[in-house]
């Protein structure tokens, strides 16, 4: 399937290079036009000319290595390019006219710079871009402008603190966007919208609540590591299939967790480590991933996970953690062993 994917480009972009090979001057009198210095492009006669700092092997011309060479601004990309390797580098900027050229990206990685400012159209001419990385980085904002075309979006480890409420208007196709290590306090309804969202990372920033209008189609909520106290009513039941929520590293307390708010099908992991609760809340019989260590839990609630109607409607927990709470081995009642019959690990 991938070796498919690739010969196919392949045979499309060799058509274009040998066009561009013909007319060696096509290249120069635009460069110069453009105030790029003409010495730092190489003309070669297999993939076409690619800047000094780069490499751009004939076998595969759509792509452009530049990554890990010390680059400080961003060099010129031809526009027969499709994927553009730019990350490691000391690139401070992006400024409007750095890619005018290339229109046809399809991934653009620029993770690890030191990138603090990107011009409001440097990203708006790629109607193909799939995947934009732009993590550990030194932004303050979420770049505008960004390609609605856009399915795996990192900005994560950046100092983001502002997330305007049209960052990613009209991003139908977006599934992976990476938010996390930042220092945002509220994302408002940005994320409104997102019908095609699977994974949202927000961990690790300045949430004081759970974000709302979140996109339905989540299958992983990472929020850890904020300073969230409580969880709306009926939250999950907005999702049509999360499996995976993360909060650990939160406020979380009893008062803050409406009752029922994790008895819900489908969810297949969930972390509350280190919070402040002092109660098991209620899960669904599907969960096999149970995270409370680190808590303020007092007793050992089996109903918390166990049906007390239907013994055998048993927990599907494999993984239950309880350590750095105050309850111990005496506070747990002996039919748990009963219901709890697929715990691989129980720690307390
Ligand atoms: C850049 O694109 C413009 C418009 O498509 C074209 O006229 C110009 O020749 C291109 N320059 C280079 C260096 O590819
Ligand atoms: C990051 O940006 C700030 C200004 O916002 C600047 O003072 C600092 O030097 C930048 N750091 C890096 C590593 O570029
Ligand atoms: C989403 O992907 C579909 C199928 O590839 C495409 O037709 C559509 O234009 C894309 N939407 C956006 C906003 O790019
Ligand atoms: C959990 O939800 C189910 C219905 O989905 C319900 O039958 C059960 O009583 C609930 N558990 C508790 C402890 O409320
Ligand atoms: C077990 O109980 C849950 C609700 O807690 C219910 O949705 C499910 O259908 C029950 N499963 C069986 C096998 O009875």
């Amino acid at each position: 399937m991938r070796l498919a994917a690739v010969l196919l480009l392949l045979g499309v972009s060799l058509g274009l290079c040998a066009a561009q090979r013909d007319d060696p001057f096509f290249w120069l009198s635009s460069l110069r036009s453009r105030g790029y210095p003409v010495g730092s492009l190489q003309a070669d006669n297999t993939g076409g000319e690619c800047p000094a700092e780069c490499d751009c092997p004939p076998t595969f011309p759509v792509a452009m290595y530049c990554d890990n060479r010390g680059v400080k601004t961003v060099p010129f990309v031809p526009s027969r390019m499709k994927y553009v390797y730019l990350q490691h580098n000391q690139i401070t900027t992006v400024p409007d006219e750095a890619f005018a050229n290339a229109t046809n990206l399809v991934w653009l990685m620029m993770h690890e710079n030191h990138i603090s400012s990107v011009g409001k159209k440097a990203f708006a001419k790629m109607t193909s871009l799939d995947r934009l990385y732009l993590s550990n980085n030194n932004l303050t904002k979420v770049p505008v402008n960004l390609p609605t075309s856009l399915r795996d979006l990192r900005l994560n480890h950046n100092k983001i603190a502002k997330v305007p409420p049209n960052s990613f208007q009209g991003m139908d196709n977006l599934t992976i966007l990476l938010l996390h290590d930042n220092a945002i306090q509220d994302v408002g309804v940005a994320l409104k919208g997102l019908s095609s969202l699977t994974l949202l990372d927000i961990s690790t920033n300045q949430l004081k609540k759970v974000p709302e209008s979140l996109p339905e189609a989540l299958h992983q909520l990472y929020l850890e590591s904020n300073a969230i106290d409580s969880i709306p009513t009926n939250f999950l039941g907005s999702f049509t299939g999360l499996q995976y929520m993360r909060m650990a590293h939160n406020e979380l307390t009893d008062k803050g967790i409406p009752p029922n708010t994790f008895n819900v099908s489908g969810l297949v992991e969930l972390d509350l480590s280190f919070n402040k609760l002092e109660r098991i809340p209620t899960v669904s019989t599907s969960l096999e991933h149970l995270y409370l260590q680190a808590n303020q839990i007092k007793e050992f609630s089996l109903g918390s996970f166990c049906s007390v109607v239907d013994v055998m409607n048993f927990s599907k927990l494999r993984v239950l953690r309880l350590d750095g709470n105050e309850i111990s081995l005496q506070d747990v009642p002996t039919d748990s062993a009963l219901c709890l019959r697929m715990a691989a690990e129980v720690a307390l």
